[in-house]
Order: C-alpha cells, then sequence, then structure tokens
C-alpha cells in the first residue's frame, strides 16, 4: 500500500527521485525551469515539472510547445539590446507611428513581463513550501523564490563557505562612495525623488513584526498622498469641494501642520513641532525632495476638484474628493508608465499606459509585492553628498528634515534646481555617507529571510546565471575581493550582486534590476484596480473630463500647471545645452483645460 501511493506521488508529478548527501536534497536547487523541488524522506527529492512547459528528472528539457516559445522568443540580452542601442532607434521611431503594430507590441510587453509575477501569490518568507496563508495573509510581502532552507550545508545553500562575508567589511569596500560617480545617462533629483516618493507608497517593511512583513498595502494606491488608512485621510481632508487641507506660506500652498490635521509623523525631536508638516506618508518629512513631492500632489488633487466641480456642481465633498482620489492614482500610473519607466527603461519604443490592451486576455487585476522587488528598489546611490538649491550647497545633514529649504527657496526654485542637478550612477563604490546604514540593513534583512542567492534569481527571471565573478562585475578588484569573501559565483547574494554587476551598454541599472524589477513593476502597475474593464472608463473619474486628465497627464503637466511663475525645465534629466529654453513650447501644458 505504501509502495502504491509513493509510485503514484511520482508517476503524479512526473519526476524521479533523485539521491543526494546533503541534508536536504533540495538546498543545490536542483529542479530548473520553474520546477518546484520537494524532499522524498530524509535524503530524496523529487523535481514536479507540472505546469512548467518542462520535463525530465531536474525539469530540464522543454516540451515541443516550450521549445518553439523559447526559440521565438530572445534572450533578454538581446531584447534589451534592440530596445536601447541608438542604432535602432530609427526603426522603433517608425514603429511607435503605427498605431496597430504599437498596440500588438505593447500587450505583448504588458502580457510578457506580467506572466513572470506569481498571481495569486505562492511563497512568503514564512515557509520553503506552497502554503494557502502566502496567498491569503497580505501582512507578508510575498516571495518570487522561496527563502533558502534553513538545514542546508552552508546560508546559501550548497555554495559558498558556511559563513558570510562580514557586512561592514562589505560595505565599506563595495559602497562606501569615494568620489561622486554621476548617473551616465543624465538622470537628475527630480527622478531620484520621484523614485523614493512613488515606491514608498508600497515598500514599507513592518520592522516591528520582521523583515518578511509590510505595513502596507500592495501596489498603487496613492496611500503616500492620502494616508495609510481612512482615519489619517480624513485629517488630511477640508471636508469642503473634495479639496485636501493646505496653508499658505509665502504667498504658495503647503501641505498643513500636523497641528492642523493630526496625524502620525515620524519627525526627530529637535524638529518644533510649528515645522512639522502632515503628509500621507509618516516618512515624507524626511528630505525636501519628498515634500515637494507631496506639495504638487496635495495642489494637484486641489485643482482636479475644482475642475471636477465646476462640471459637477451637484456633488457633494465625499464624490468630489473620491473621484479626484481616482485621477489622481490615474495620473499617477500613467506618469509611471510613460515619463518615469520610460525614462529608467532608456527604450527607444514608447512605452504607452492604455489598460484597455488588456481586456480580453488572461490577465489577473490583483497584486502582491514581493520582498525582493523591495530590495533591488534600494536605488540609494542615486542621492549626491549635497544638494545645490539656486547655488547654495546644502550639506546631507542640512538637507534632512529641513522643511524651511523648501519654504525659503519656493517651491518653483526646488523643482528648477532637483532638474539641474544629476543623481549618482546605480553602482558599487557610490552610496553616500548616510545611506551605508541602509545597505547595511538590507544585506541583513536579506540573510534573515534567506534570499536565494543571485544566480537563482538570475536563472528565474531567464538570464544566464554568472560563471565567474569576472562575469559579474567589471571591477577587477572587487571580483577578487568578492571572490575571496564568497568563494563561490553561485553563493553571491542578491543585493550584493545587484549593488556590484556590470550594466549593459546603455543602462541606468544593471541586468538583473532590470529583469527582475521589469515584470514586478508592469505587474503592480496594469493590475490596478482602476485598470480594470468596471472602472477604466469615463463616468469613474468624473466623465471625459477626468478621464482626459488622465489620459494626457504627463510629468511636466503635473509641475507646470501647479507652479507659480515660469516653469522649469521639467524632466527626468539634466538639461542639455541644446535643449530648448522653454520646455512647455510645444505643449498646451500651461493651460488648465475644462
Ligand atoms: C538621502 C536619501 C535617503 C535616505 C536618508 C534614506 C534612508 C532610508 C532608511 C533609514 C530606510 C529604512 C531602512 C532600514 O534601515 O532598514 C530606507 C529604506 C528604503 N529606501 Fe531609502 N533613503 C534615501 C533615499 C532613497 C531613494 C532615492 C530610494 C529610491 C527608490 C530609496 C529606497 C528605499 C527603499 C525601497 C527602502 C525600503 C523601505 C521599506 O521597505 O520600508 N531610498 N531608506
Ligand atoms: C498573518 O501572519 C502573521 C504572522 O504569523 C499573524 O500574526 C497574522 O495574524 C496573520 N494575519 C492573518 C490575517 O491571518
Ligand atoms: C549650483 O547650481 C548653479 C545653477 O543653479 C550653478 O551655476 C553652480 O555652478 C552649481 N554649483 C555647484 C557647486 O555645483
Ligand atoms: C560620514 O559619517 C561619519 C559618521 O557616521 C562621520 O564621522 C564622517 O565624518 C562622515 N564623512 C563624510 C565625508 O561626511
Amino acid at each position: 500500500m505504501k509502495t502504491y501511493v509513493f509510485l503514484l506521488v511520482i508517476l503524479k508529478v512526473s519526476g524521479r527521485i533523485r539521491f543526494s548527501t546533503a541534508e536536504n536534497p533540495c538546498c543545490s536547487f536542483p529542479c530548473q525551469n520553474g520546477g518546484v523541488c520537494m524532499t522524498m524522506g530524509h535524503d530524496n527529492y523529487l523535481c514536479d515539472c507540472a505546469n512548467t512547459g518542462y520535463y525530465g528528472d531536474y525539469c530540464e528539457t522543454a516540451t515541443f510547445w516550450q521549445g518553439l516559445k523559447n526559440l521565438l522568443r530572445p534572450h533578454p540580452d538581446t531584447t534589451n539590446h534592440l530596445l536601447t542601442d541608438p542604432g535602432y532607434k530609427w526603426i522603433w521611431d517608425v514603429i511607435n507611428n503605427i498605431p496597430f503594430l504599437h498596440s500588438v507590441l505593447m500587450r505583448l510587453i504588458y502580457l510578457l513581463r506580467a506572466e513572470m509575477v506569481d498571481s495569486p501569490a505562492v511563497y512568503t518568507s514564512a515557509h520553503t513550501y506552497v502554503t494557502f496563508e502566502a496567498a491569503a495573509n497580505t501582512s507578508y510581502f510575498m516571495r518570487g523564490l522561496p527563502p533558502v532552507p534553513t538545514d542546508c550545508p552552508t546560508p546559501m545553500g550548497v555554495a559558498g563557505k558556511s559563513e558570510l562575508p562580514d557586512v561592514d567589511y562589505l560595505v565599506e569596500r563595495l559602497f562606501r562612495r569615494h568620489t561622486f560617480t554621476a548617473e551616465t545617462y543624465g538622470s537628475n533629483l527630480l527622478f531620484t525623488f520621484f523614485a523614493q516618493h512613488f515606491t514608498h507608497m508600497f515598500f514599507k517593511t513592518d520592522v516591528n513584526r520582521g523583515a518578511g512583513f509590510t505595513w502596507g498595502g500592495h501596489g498603487v494606491d496613492v496611500s503616500h498622498i492620502y494616508g495609510p488608512e481612512k482615519d489619517t485621510e480624513n485629517k488630511l481632508r477640508a471636508f469642503k469641494d473634495g479639496r485636501l487641507k493646505t496653508q499658505t506660506i509665502n504667498g504658495e500652498e503647503w501641505p498643513p501642520l500636523i497641528s492642523q490635521s493630526p496625524v502620525k509623523m515620524l519627525y526627530p525631536a529637535n524638529v518644533p513641532r510649528e515645522k512639522q508638516f502632515a503628509i500621507g506618508h509618516e516618512f515624507f518629512g524626511l528630505l525636501p525632495g519628498l515634500f515637494v513631492y507631496a506639495t504638487i500632489w496635495l495642489r494637484e488633487h486641489n485643482r482636479v476638484c475644482d475642475v471636477l466641480k465646476s462640471v459637477h456642481p451637484e456633488w457633494d465633498d465625499e464624490q468630489l474628493f473620491q473621484t479626484a482620489k481616482l485621477v489622481i492614482l490615474g495620473e499617477t500610473i500613467k506618469i509611471v508608465v510613460e515619463d518615469y519607466v520610460q525614462h529608467l527603461s532608456r527604450y527607444n519604443f514608447k512605452l504607452t499606459f492604455e489598460p484597455e490592451l488588456l481586456f480580453g486576455q488572461s490577465f489577473q487585476y490583483q497584486n502582491r509585492i514581493s520582498v525582493e522587488f523591495n530590495h533591488l528598489y534600494h536605488w540609494h546611490p542615486l542621492m549626491p553628498d549635497r544638494f545645490n538649491i539656486s547655488g547654495r550647497l546644502y550639506e546631507m545633514p542640512e538637507f534632512l528634515f529641513n522643511t524651511d529649504v523648501a519654504l525659503e527657496h519656493g517651491l518653483t526654485t526646488m523643482v528648477d534646481s532637483f532638474a539641474r542637478q544629476p543623481a549618482g550612477k546605480m553602482t558599487y563604490h557610490n552610496h553616500a555617507n548616510v545611506t551605508l546604514e541602509v545597505a547595511k540593513d538590507t544585506i541583513l534583512q536579506g540573510r534573515q529571510l534567506r534570499l536565494q542567492p543571485l544566480n537563482e534569481y538570475r536563472k528565474k527571471f531567464r538570464l544566464h546565471p554568472h560563471t565567474s565573478f569576472g562575469d559579474l562585475t567589471d571591477d577587477r578588484e572587487i571580483a577578487e575581493d568578492l571572490e575571496r569573501l564568497y568563494g563561490d559565483i553561485d553563493a553571491v547574494e542578491f543585493y550584493v550582486g545587484l549593488m556590484v554587476e556590470a550594466h549593459r551598454p546603455n543602462s541606468m541599472f544593471g541586468p538583473t534590476i532590470i529583469e527582475v524589477g521589469g515584470p514586478f513593476s508592469v505587474k503592480g502597475l496594469m493590475s490596478n484596480p482602476i485598470c480594470s474593464p468596471k472602472y477604466w472608463r469615463p463616468s469613474t473619474f468624473g466623465g471625459d473630463v477626468g478621464f482626459d486628465i488622465i489620459k494626457t497627464a504627463s510629468l511636466k503637466k503635473l509641475f507646470c500647471r501647479n507652479l507659480k511663475g515660469e516653469c522649469p525645465p521639467v524632466s527626468f534629466s539634466v538639461p542639455m545645452a541644446t535643449d530648448p529654453v522653454s520646455q512647455c513650447e510645444d505643449e498646451d501644458c500651461l493651460k488648465v483645460e475644462l
């Protein structure tokens, strides 16, 4: 009977039992191509290849159809080259102007990226195997790959040494910035603060519970503007015409103080109460750059309310507020796809936000934030050491928690200065002093979470595993250091690997950040409820007036419509000497349409 059940299991999962000497035979990550390693007794395992398109003892052989798919689908390195190499730009310029062809490709990008993310979630940091809780308990970040089992010979499975390198040494040797390296393609601080501002609405590690938990929602919920729950939202609302509370200082609109909107904020004790501003995210007093974005979205919300009210004088405060919030959410995604992701991908293909392209496709309108996505988004090297606001230099310590900087210079000058100052390059030896501690924490959290090695993530996201340390990084000294410290390329930790990885040509980031981040990003953006057919129609947003605000939103308009005086060169790149003086020339960006 026992043998019978045993055989049945084997037949059902169509693999064969392997023998291994390791304590937990799954420690060597033997199953390929998404196959699941299941232990069978104390020293056997079995690869479950079901629904992967592969078969064989290790799920190493593609089925006919999968083989054909693989043949047709180029390697990510090739795709990236085609999309970013200046030599092919003319082809994309043509394709971008053929609507039918553009739509086909845009849909393909949405689908191929999103299908790499498990939906519903199957893993969290609490178990190395599938649990129902992974799908149901949203207090957990999800996981792209399950944790390394705890009963393995080494912390990274079977590869490498029995102890991981000293984290202080790693940070000092690999991360510390000695001289500032600017981002290669001209990204600026407007980009840097956008990245931080936007992503902190969903990267919210619940440190009290542990590195695997989140206190946030699981996607674009604009909670960084309206607060994490209803109570905060109510405190930020003016309860008049849908608007949010503001105050006027030096003739400009700013967020209210916590005395006016008593929400929970995290300010250090030395910041007086009359300088503590109330913002949707408790950390956003940290940097004037975050304060700038908080203010601009606040003004935009109130502007949208006024537009909606002019068309709907019959609506009460509640309907105006709720609808304006949906418009702001839509504008956010539009700007993220068409300005932000367009900029950071460096694609010559024009990315567009068109939810209707997914109607009728097999696509899940649900999302979970993964802990790997959070880790790879620790883009602290983007931060410079000092800030040049209109010629006045602020060293980092003077800038932190100092909202006076923004009030004194005014929002327009802040935006102008951020647009002109280069961001740092996302690479090794480029962490500012204040962020070294964060880098250290990230590595330590990765260890607590037992994140699988970089190479396992590369395989999962269709990249070739690195074969040597020289293959991983272009810095010889770092390669030698890492070889000595880790002993085996298959033992390099996720975050450390991401930060030292050599960039492909025409890339702002290493290839693993792009290929792992891309799917989580596309999935997170396009699975938003507002992208689903019952939401994505004019009436949801107050009619054509609101729908059009979303469909024509851009970074430039977001700023230029809400700033006093001449609009600065709003863009995610520092202005080039060759740029036209006024960026508003060819657009009606200053005109407020009704
Ligand atoms: C001077 C600028 C910055 C400072 C001082 C700073 C500081 C911090 C601190 C103290 C944490 C808490 C994490 C910990 O210690 O475990 C953190 C987390 C984080 N930071 Fe930054 N950061 C800065 C800029 C940025 C930028 C530009 C990004 C780009 C996207 C970024 C992305 C993140 C992410 C994703 C987290 C994890 C958040 C979470 O899960 O709660 N940070 N940062
Ligand atoms: C989620 O998991 C955590 C940790 O085990 C637990 O404290 C919490 O109650 C769970 N939440 C739900 C809704 O089950
Ligand atoms: C600061 O920015 C101004 C332009 O606003 C520029 O002229 C000046 O050279 C910059 N200073 C430094 C030290 O980068
Ligand atoms: C970096 O921070 C340390 C304290 O953490 C401080 O002693 C040192 O002077 C700082 N270095 C620079 C260049 O700011």
